[in-house]
């Protein structure tokens, strides 16, 4: 029997590796694929405990496990290194962090390097001791700015850190009987609010500990020094008075129900990062941000004063060690908020019933422009202003940078079964943007001009000192217009549209339309002239979108290489006779003409060169020829820009007639047409990202748009 069974065990373990070895992988590489990604190592140093002793090492060798919570925010950002630029006159600095390296993107945020370096600062003079870390940092900005989104970043930043070797930090359990009492090491007490071992250590020794540890920390360049301030919390507090009264005063003794351990901050399980929302006005209860008496435990330990029946749960306590963000800050009840602010100022909350305890966290709030617009004018307000730290999180003015926002979500990686036609985003990034600008004060620039400049194309008559003056005399901008969230709204919506679903497509108008659509029952916008403009806005929107497809469309008809190759050196053949004052040979008739002033001048006009310019300009293309001749190059076609510019709109306009643009908004086309058609279909397709429906579209767009006679040069 028992034989039988081991035979046929074994053969069905014989079936199964058979299976196994089909398939070209063993259950032992599996294993070894899983065992080499579990890395032990790091799963030992992530989990390091040891007893005080042992951590007093730890200490002695990198002091930087000492660091408060805003010095540890602040060398986090840095971890993540930084890079110097400059825009528009000002340095700037781009901390990597904000682009979300952690997470590859997913809460980058984008262009506001200057608000971000700000908020960096204030880290930084926090992290040196300097004041701020006994403030409220408040954001502070129109809906949808992103605020939350740094927030969330910041306590992604915290939590991976605290994982990495640089990002240490540590906390004790005590070992007790099972009443929390001294006479036995049988059961676990975690700290209750996961604090610093060190802050164990008796206050007259503490002070010298920390100079000798400051002396390396300051050698190793940490920011500031260290610090431990106040006391343990109340349940340590205890058990320490009770362990030292058992022990009769041998501290040492004391220490040896001391576990530490290293701490991973994180948000799930309610270690070192906490958030807290005020939800109804009325109903809101100062036991959320400290704590509560444990009623069960009343019973166990005979008073409600006893800090072994208190849950140090509090969103406050919960996030010591690290991060407390406060969504909607200013809803909070004005007796909360002033307890917040003893919060931040003195470093200390009051749980009921017991002294007040010491917190090492940074508190962060945020609140929306028209809640902080609302309080202003109450007193309250004062006290809050002068407690805080105010930073301004703006909406973006540089298209490039939204874009970038409805990228991260609608990218060609995000949206895999609708095709986004080409400058559909980007037109809803626009009018996004021309909704936050105000109108320029100084004649001579349109307000799209003033979009562009602030993208950083150049125009003619406006220098970066320009650009910086109309910044700083419009220092509201980027505070009200339309926020990204409406777009990207609005963009889903219309992704999902039976429009696009049926057409496998979204384009331009189909967004401007939504997003026009929308205004009608936007929450935020309740004046009736505010929703004119948007909608006149979304015309000037409309007009540099037609005025960017028939430049690609003229660049595909154009972009025929052979043709004006051709084109190029008839030119030149040409230039090059007028100039030495010499005939043309003609190619078909092999007679010597005269130079073809006709040709030239076409082309020549293309670029706005006058007449009385053009010996001028084809010396000058002359010369250039000669001299690159002379490095032994060649002049092609694509050599000098401007030329390009001219030779592609000559083309063009040759072509034009020849494909019969405007034959296409009427729906028969012969085979000849239909093949040029195609070539030019394939050119956008190829160059411009197009797909063949909306290529397609662009085409016939833009044939009605020159079928309304409107030739618009460039
Ligand atoms: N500058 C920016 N860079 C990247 N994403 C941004 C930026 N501004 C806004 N967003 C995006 O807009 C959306 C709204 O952002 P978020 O929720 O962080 O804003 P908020 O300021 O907290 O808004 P509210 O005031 O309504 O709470 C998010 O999807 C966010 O990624
Ligand atoms: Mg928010």
């Amino acid at each position: 029997m028992n034989d039988y069974t081991q035979s046929d065990r074994r053969s069905t373990g014989s079936a199964g590796h058979g299976a196994g070895a089909g398939a070209g992988v063993s259950r032992q590489q599996l294993l070894s694929i899983i065992e080499s990604a579990v890395d032990r190592k790091r799963f030992h140093e992530q989990h390091w405990e040891g007893s005080f002793d042992e951590y007093l090492d730890v200490v002695a060798r990198k002091p930087a496990v000492v660091r408060n919570a805003y010095q540890r925010l602040y060398d986090m950002v840095l971890s993540f290194g930084s890079e110097r630029y400059r825009k528009f006159k000002k340095d700037l600095i781009r901390y990597h962090f904000f682009s979300d390296p952690i997470d590859r993107g997913t809460d980058a945020i984008f262009g506001l390097d200057e608000e971000l370096m700000k908020l960096v600062d204030v880290f930084r003079s926090a992290a040196e001791g300097y004041g701020t870390d006994r403030r409220i940092l408040l954001l502070h900005g129109p809906v949808g700015s992103s605020k939350s989104t740094i927030v969330r970043l910041l306590k992604k930043g915290l939590e991976y850190y605290s994982r990495t070797e640089a990002g240490a930090l540590y906390s004790y359990v005590w070992l007790l009987d099972a009443d929390a009492g001294p006479t036995a090491k049988t059961h676990e007490f975690p700290c209750p609010m996961h604090e610093e071992p060190l802050l164990l250590v008796p206050a007259d020794a503490r002070a010298q500990l920390l100079a000798r540890l400051n002396e390396t920390y300051a050698a190793e360049g940490g920011h500031g020094k260290l610090r431990l301030y106040g006391d343990v919390n109340p349940f340590s507090r205890k058990v320490m008075n009770d362990l030292l009264v058992h022990y009769d005063g041998d501290w040492r003794q004391a220490m040896s129900h001391i576990r530490v351990r290293r701490l991973a901050l994180n948000e799930k399980d309610r270690i070192g990062i906490g958030t807290f929302q005020p939800k109804d006005e009325k109903n809101q209860d100062s036991t959320e941000l400290t704590g509560d008496i444990n009623y069960r435990k009343i019973a166990q330990y005979g008073s409600d004063s006893d800090p072994r029946a208190f849950n140090f749960d509090g969103e406050l306590c919960i996030a010591n060690r690290g991060l407390c963000e406060f969504i909607e800050v200013l809803k909070l009840d004005v007796a909360f908020l002033y307890d917040l602010l003893g919060a931040s100022q003195e470093r200390v909350i009051k749980p009921k019933k017991f002294a007040q305890t010491y917190i090492d966290e940074v508190i962060i709030g945020h609140t929306n422009e028209p809640e902080y617009r609302k309080l202003q004018s109450n007193e309250l307000m004062e006290a809050f202003r002068d407690r805080t730290i105010k930073i301004d999180i703006p909406y973006n003015i540089c298209l490039e940078d939204e874009i970038k926002i409805y990228k991260k979500d609608f990218g060609p990686e995000r949206v895999k079964h609708i095709h986004i036609a080409p400058h559909t985003l980007e037109v809803a990034a626009m009018w996004a943007i021309l909704t936050r600008l105000e109108e320029p004060k100084k004649a001579g620039i349109t307000l799209m001009q003033k979009l562009k400049l602030y993208n950083g194309k150049s125009i003619p008559g406006f220098t970066e000192d320009s650009i910086k003056e109309m910044r700083e005399s419009a220092p509201r901008e980027g505070m009200d217009g339309i926020s990204p969230r409406y777009v990207q709204d609005k963009i889903s919506n219309t992704l999902v549209s039976p429009q696009a679903l049926e057409e496998k497509q979204m384009n331009p108008f189909m967004i401007m339309n939504e997003l026009e659509d929308g205004l009608q029952h936007h929450s935020l916008i309740t004046d009736e002239d505010t929703r004119k403009r948007y909608k006149e806005l979304l015309g000037l929107v409309l007009a540099e979108y037609e005025d960017i497809i028939k430049g690609e469309v003229q660049r595909a008809i154009s972009a025929d290489e052979e043709a004006i190759r051709r084109l190029c050196s008839n030119y030149i053949d040409n230039v090059r006779a007028y100039t030495q004052k010499e005939r043309v040979k003609n190619r078909y008739t092999g007679k010597d003409d005269e130079p073809d002033e006709r040709l030239m001048r076409s082309i020549e006009e293309k670029i706005d060169i006058p007449e009385s310019r053009k010996d001028d300009f084809r010396h000058e293309i002359m010369n250039y020829i000669g001299a690159l001749a002379l490095d032994g190059k060649r002049f092609e076609y694509n050599t000098n820009a401007r030329l390009y510019r001219a030779l592609e709109l000559k083309l063009f306009e040759d072509q034009r007639d020849t494909i019969k643009l405007k034959n296409l908004v009427s729906s028969v086309v012969d085979d000849a047409t239909q093949q040029k058609i195609d070539v030019i279909k394939k050119r956008m397709i190829e160059q411009f990202g197009y797909n063949d429906r909306s290529a397609a579209d662009v085409l016939n767009y833009v044939a009605s748009i020159f079928a309304r006679g409107d030739t618009k040069g460039d």
